[in-house]
């Protein structure tokens, strides 16, 4: 069994292949977090072992301990209100206007598999056997509250998902204040605190910085996880490197206004707390209602970041994403977007279409401004009808051509805003988000829908269904250009005004899957502005993601690097752009922005007619060659060997799950005289076996390659290489 209950010891013991997670019930009332680490078997007599140190002076006495107190426990679902000074996981105001919550044992309950969580993206079982999941039940006996903490361990993952589950079995309404997802401790503060950081084409970048006394913390108020951070943390040793030292990750599952943050107590005990920002946040529960928080997977890793990461990519891409395309070869596609912005017609699309044709390309999107009259991003979003004097025949016609041409058609749209000037607005202006009587913020000129609504859902779900049903649409790009400001609907009532970020968070995951679920053979990949809402909760979705709005090569090292730490390269969209780079205004040769790029899911971003012909002999070989690896990158092991966070140079490595099949890109960043080399030691190869690099044939073997490896000399800037390697023989 991966979780089993220790009767004697009054212990929940989870295992995962790796590691082990371990609860206990302190004199029968209180939960406490007394380890996660690397596996152990048994952790005996748990009292007598306690990682933290007993209270003294102006520490608060427990009524049944007297040694310990509540302030200095590393309680595994904290409130505040009995001696717990430091943050709590959960707040709640009561009828009697008391705000004091105190959650005791009552419980357990053990199964097979794991439940869907109610409204919300969530990891999956395909099989019952694949995982357990334990719910503890806590309760608050004045209140009549009922607190369920949910933890499932996947038999193949080394991955804890937690989750927490309010009821309202009480007499009166409740108003939750703060509902964190996971509380969980390290025991001492020699750790990093690990994060990603961005803003507009310059996300997730990879930030480092030490625990200290204090409380340290990244969140988003801007109901959307954002570009600004994202929301993941890791707490690392600071000696930690991809491959050596205790990594804890985590990371919530979730798309909306969240909170991460790390606490150092007195006693230099950190408590780590994750789940939707308390931050404008409120939640009034009835009587006999229940509040689903969402969930947070965490990890540790005794070998670094890079384990940690491919945890993550494994159980993201398999048991996260979803749907038809979840395991299958994405589309190379171009997009007119960078190619063409607003001035585009039928025959331009149809002239970009054929020429990306006859070079591999699989798939023609048309970007933003083919409805209502959008010819500038001040108008139409919300007139999701064809603008009949760029594609005359609208967009059954245009598919239509693309698809004799020989390819799909895939469509962009931005189902969540309207524009001030569009017909919806002037129809609906309520359907806005808004506060009557107060200026609207506008940001690129557009307002968000409230999608708190059941008839704007239900609005937005027909008016993208009908394009969809209308034409042979094989993909779509779901874009989402600003965050929301003036919170306020006019639908709900005063008393869950504050609801609303929540509320639209909880909307968008019902229209994304109902359109999903309705357009199952459509490929969604989802955007915001780049990569504004790239998080687990998308993922659920969306199986690929566009990363970035920068396209620089340069650029994109970074982003792609710091993405990687939780995102598998399958859901990362990347494209080669025209040079100056349109973001940076950087050259790079088309060789090194196609080995960027095909390292994610591939794509072309220009117009492939503005080329030479050797360029385009160069396209059609990126092509031919991104079509013969990408099922490696998509599906197989990643290892960053170089970050160009910390050198001079970057390094990736897929590794299919055989060893059998190697990609290995190595892109400098900028060159130098009379340098040293990089030494570049790739890693998951079989050691004995005989690897040939399929355009130079040479052979190397799997143990050279890994404690040899390969030397790049750094003295052109932006010069890259990408290899590919498969094995041939294995020589015992
Ligand atoms: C956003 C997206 C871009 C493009 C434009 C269109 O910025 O990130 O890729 O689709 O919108 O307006």
């Amino acid at each position: 069994m991966a979780i089993r209950y220790e009767e004697e010891h009054r212990i929940f013991h989870l295992q995962t292949p790796k590691t082990s997670y371990i609860i206990g019930i302190m004199e029968g009332r209180y939960l406490l977090h007394l380890y996660y680490g690397k596996k152990i078997q048994s952790y005996p007599d748990f009292m007598r072992h306690l990682p933290i140190r007993k209270g003294r002076s102006w520490e608060c006495e427990d009524v049944s301990h007297p040694d310990y107190c509540l302030g200095t426990l590393s309680t595994e679902y904290p409130c505040y209100g009995s001696g717990d000074f430091r943050s709590p996981a959960f707040h709640a105001e009561y009828e009697d206007g008391s705000a004091v919550t105190c959650l005791t044992y009552a419980g357990y309950e053990l199964y097979r598999g794991k439940k869907p969580l109610k409204g919300l993206p969530a990891t999956y079982v395909e099989k019952a056997q694949e995982a357990e999941t334990l719910e503890i039940l806590l309760r608050d006996e004045l209140q009549g509250l009922e607190v369920v903490l949910s933890y499932t361990v996947f038999a193949d993952f080394d991955a804890i998902i937690k989750s927490v589950r309010v009821k309202n079995a009480g007499k009166h309404s409740v108003r939750i204040k703060r509902i964190l997802s996971s509380t969980a401790y390290v025991f001492d503060k020699d750790f990093e605190f690990v994060h990603l950081e961005g803003a507009w084409a310059r996300e997730r970048h990879i930030q480092k910085m030490p625990l200290i006394n204090g409380t340290m913390s990244i969140d988003s108020k801007r109901v959307s996880s954002s570009h600004y951070h994202s929301p993941f943390l890791a707490i690392a040793r600071p000696s930690a490197t991809e491959t050596q030292g205790d990594v804890y990750g985590y990371s919530l599952v979730y798309s909306g206004n969240f909170l991460a943050e790390a606490e150092v107590d007195s006693k230099d005990v950190a408590r780590i707390q994750m789940g939707i920002n308390p931050f404008g946040f409120q939640w009034l529960l009835e009587k006999g209602e229940e509040f689903q928080a969402p969930e947070v997977v965490l990890t540790y890793s005794a070998n670094g970041f890079g384990e940690m990461s491919r945890t993550y990519h494994k159980l993201y891409r398999t048991r996260l994403c979803r749907g038809n395309f979840r395991d299958a070869e994405r589309p190379v596609l171009i997009n007119n977007w960078e190619a063409t912005y607003f001035q585009f017609n039928e025959e331009k699309i149809l002239d970009i279409a054929r020429l990306a044709k006859s070079a591999g390309v699989e798939l023609m999107v048309l970007d933003d401004g083919w409805f209502g009259k959008r010819n500038i991003d001040n108008c139409s979003l919300g007139d999701w009808f064809p603008n009949r004097e760029k594609l005359p025949e609208g967009i059954t016609g245009l598919a239509n051509k693309i698809v004799d041409i020989g390819m799909q058609f895939g469509l962009w749209f931005e189902p969540e805003m309207v524009s001030e000037d569009s017909d919806l607005f002037r129809a609906h202006p309520d359907w806005c988000i808004h506060i009557k009587g107060r200026e609207k913020t506008t940001s690129r000129n557009q307002l968000v829908l409230d999608l708190t609504r059941q008839d704007v859902r239900d609005y937005i779900v027909k008016a993208v269904s009908d394009i969809l049903e209308s034409a042979p649409i094989s993909y779509v790009k779901w874009d989402m250009n600003r965050n929301i400001t003036e919170i306020g609907s006019a639908k709900l009532p005063t008393e869950r005004q504050q609801e609303l970020p929540h509320r639209y968070i909880l909307g968008i995951y019902e229209v994304l899957e109902r359109i999903t679920t309705a357009f199952p053979n459509v490929l969604f990949e989802g955007c915001s502005g780049g990569g504004g809402r790239f998080d687990a909760g998308m993922l659920y979705y969306y199986p690929q993601y566009w990363t970035s709005d920068d396209t620089d090569a340069i650029e994109r090292l970074y982003i792609q690097h710091g993405t990687s730490m939780v995102m598998p390269a399958s859901t990362m969209g990347a494209h080669v752009s025209a040079v100056p780079n349109h973001q940076v205004k950087r050259t790079t040769s088309l060789k090194t922005r196609g080995n960027v790029a095909s390292v994610g899911q591939f794509g072309y971003e220009l117009d492939l007619n503005t080329l030479s012909e050797d360029e385009i002999q160069t396209v059609k070989a990126q092509i031919q060659r991104y079509k013969e690896i990408r099922e490696v990158i998509h599906q197989g092991q990643m290892y960053r060997l170089r970050s160009p966070f910390e050198g001079n140079d970057t390094a990736w490595e897929y590794v299919s799950e055989q060893k059998d099949e190697v990609v290995l890109m190595h892109c400098t960043i900028q060159a130098g005289v009379q340098r040293g080399l990089s030494q570049v030691k790739l890693e998951g190869l079989d050691p004995e076996a005989t690897y040939r690099e399929i355009d130079t044939g040479e052979t190397y073997r799997g143990d050279f390659l890994m404690h040899v490896g390969l030397y790049f000399s750094n003295d052109r800037d932006y010069e890259s290489q990408l290899m590919v390697f498969r094995k041939i023989k294995t020589v015992k």
